[in-house]
């Protein structure tokens, strides 16, 4: 299987525990040294890791990636976590954090999302997780500064909708989750005074519970998690 965003917090955690459950995991994320790293703690953990390193919103790199991937024979999820936060007030997003927000957490998710997608529609199975964000769920109370970043997970959210409306045919489900605050180098930078409710190793631990699910009835949904605490 693949994960991205793996050189860290969500990402990394996500790959060692499926690791952990038996799964070949292949980690992208762009920090080569940091891809070594984590698959050097699967390795000794006695799980199997493959480092790529990979920018996602680089269509020729998403599709170098899959072209490894495909060599490990065949793709059964993919996990979705690489992803930006660069925190502006509204007046002041330029159009260089805009694009590189959506650039990143969006149209990074869709080539990921559409390159597995065509592997699975082969092998006639697949599951695909993506990490939105509470702050892209309607009526939940957002925080300023965030624009680019909402907007993105906004449309995360959807992509997983449509890849479950097309995927029903071909054995693929699609499932958002949209985490409140984890404690990751993300949220550290962007808000050091909040305390998160949440660790990498808890969104992990329900990436590998829902993986190990029938999950075809609930494709499409998007999953709110709040507080663990
Ligand atoms: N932490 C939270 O409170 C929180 C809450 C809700 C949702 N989320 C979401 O959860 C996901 C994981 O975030 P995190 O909290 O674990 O943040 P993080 O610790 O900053 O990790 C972000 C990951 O994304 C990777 N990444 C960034 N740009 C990339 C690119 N262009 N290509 C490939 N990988 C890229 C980073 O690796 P490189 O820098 O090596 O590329 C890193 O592995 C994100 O989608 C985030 O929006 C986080």
């Amino acid at each position: 299987m693949v994960v991205t965003g793996a050189s860290r917090g969500i990402g990394a955690a996500t790959a060692a525990a499926v690791a952990a459950a038996g799964a070949h995991v292949v980690l992208a994320a762009r920090d080569g040294q940091a891809l070594d790293r984590v698959a050097g703690w699967i390795k000794d953990a006695g799980g199997q890791a493959t480092p790529v390193p990979t920018d996602v919103s680089d269509e020729a790199a998403v599709a170098r990636l899959f072209a490894v991937v495909a060599g490990f024979g065949r793709l059964s999820a993919l996990v979705c976590a690489a992803g930006v936060l660069t925190p502006a007030p509204f007046a002041k997003t330029t159009s260089a954090m805009w694009g590189e927000t959506l650039g990143v957490n969006l149209t990074g998710a869709f080539l990921c999302c559409r390159a597995a997608f065509s592997a699975m529609m082969h092998a006639g199975e697949g599951r695909i997780v993506n990490i939105a964000s509470l702050s892209g769920v309607y009526a939940t109370e957002k925080v300023p500064g965030l624009a680019a970043y909402n907007v993105s997970k906004y449309g995360v959210i959807g992509l997983t909708e449509a890849i479950a409306v097309e995927g029903k045919v071909h054995g693929i489900s699609a499932v958002c989750l949209s985490p409140g605050a984890v404690d990751t180098e993300m949220l550290r930078r962007a808000n050091p005074a909040l305390r998160p409710g949440l660790t990498p190793d808890d969104v992990a631990e329900l990436i590998v519970a829902l993986l190990d699910s029938p999950l075809a009835a609930a494709s499409g949904a998007n999953i709110p998690l709040f507080s663990n605490a």
